[in-house]
């Protein structure tokens, strides 16, 4: 059997620096656990745009569709912020999103107990904290028809258009339902059916799902609600189950809950390939953080968890996984912190490849 193939796109500013450190994580379970990977590596975002003019090449979109899973680091910078809306960074990734058809994003909101004291909430509030947010991918406000720019009565007009077809919140719902029975069997469902109409849908079919996993308890709650819960309690959610743009906002909030935006990884998936793996990408969901690129500065556990996250959605090694997890655990406990997590005088400062040191130092002690 031929070993798994993984592509690589590292993208823009730190997503270079980041998935520098995720190939020495790789290259650890190449000669630690016998776990090989072909990997091969491409452009995207702006580092696509100025080589190619595109911030996808169709080459490396033809790629993306045959690996078994793609690795991407960050997009944009300020150098783009300028170019044509159809060349941006962004519409890279958005276009792997999907071609890929990419629709379940997985984003676990998790806090490490060494980090409790450096979230922006009470301790006590965070200490503890998992959550998995399941962000419909590839439909909704991002992608619906008509969009765009135009003249209306001499003055512009700006367009977008969010459109759920059933089908799309189905497949979504059942991915959210399924991460659910893994994990505390609660899952909230996230809307504003109170004043729109896809939103009425969205509640419909989430509910008609939940007929199939009767074990799930279910709740609905408004999205404005759900943010403002997610700020006073956020332990009171397991699964959340949001559209696209919903979720790309719930999203960053959970994710500030547990301290750093450098700590959480992110999944992509669609449906399953022919050999059974399901069409994945993994990714931080911090950004490209032109503003420290270049200088070491970088936290690169976001990555690393994305890596431990294809480990265990795309190649069935959780055992594996947990591993990883368990010595970037065993790292922060230690006291080992990049800039962004810097706290106090009983912690030791690292650069990105310091913090990589000091997590496969973690992982050879584990064997
Ligand atoms: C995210 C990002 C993207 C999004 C951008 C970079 C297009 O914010 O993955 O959350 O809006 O989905
Ligand atoms: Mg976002």
């Amino acid at each position: 059997m031929s070993n798994p193939s993984l592509l690589i796109l590292p993208g823009d500013g730190i997503g270079q620096e980041v998935m520098a450190e995720v190939r020495r994580v790789i290259d650890w379970f190449g000669a630690k656990r016998d776990m090989q990977f072909d990997v091969s590596e491409d452009l995207v975002g702006g580092a696509a745009y100025d080589k190619h003019g595109t911030p996808l090449h169709d080459d490396t979109m033809a790629k993306a569709q045959e690996v078994d899973a793609v690795l991407l680091g960050a997009v944009g910078g300020p150098a783009y912020d300028d170019l044509d809306f159809s060349v941006k960074p962004e519409r890279g990734l958005l276009r792997l999103r999907k071609e890929m058809d990419l629709f379940a994003n997985l984003r676990p909101a998790q806090c490490f107990d060494a980090l409790s004291d450096f979230s922006s909430l009470k301790q006590e509030l965070v200490a503890g904290l998992d959550i998995m947010i399941v962000r419909e991918l590839t439909s909704g406000v991002y992608f619906g028809e008509p969009r765009g720019i135009h003249m209306e009565d001499n003055m512009r007009v700006g367009i977008n258009t969010q459109r759920y077809t059933e089908a799309e919140i189905e497949r979504g719902a059942r991915a959210a339902f399924d991460m659910a029975m893994k994990r505390g069997k609660k899952l909230c469902s996230m809307e504003k059916a109170n004043v729109m109409e896809s939103g009425i849908l969205w509640r419909d079919v989430v509910t008609e799902v939940h007929a199939d996993y009767p074990e799930v308890e279910l709740s609905h709650m408004y999205a404005d609600n759900g943010a403002m819960q997610l700020v006073r309690a956020p332990k009171q959610f397991d699964v959340i189950y949001t559209d696209n743009l919903f979720g790309d906002i719930l999203s960053d909030c959970a994710a500030m809950l547990t301290g750093s935006l450098g700590m959480l990884p992110s999944a992509s998936l669609g449906a399953p390939m022919e050999n059974g793996r399901p069409k994945a990408m993994y990714e931080p969901v911090h950004g490209s953080a032109p503003d420290i690129m270049g200088q070491g500065k970088a936290n690169p556990i976001a990555c690393i968890l994305s890596f431990a996250m294809a480990l265990r959605y795309s190649f069935d090694q959780g055992e594996e996984a947990t591993r990883l997890e368990s010595a970037i655990e065993k790292v922060l406990s230690d006291g080992v912190r990049t800039g962004d997590l810097l706290s106090d005088e009983h912690s030791t400062a690292v650069s990105t490849s310091g913090m990589t040191d000091a997590i496969l130092t973690a992982l050879d002690a584990s064997l």
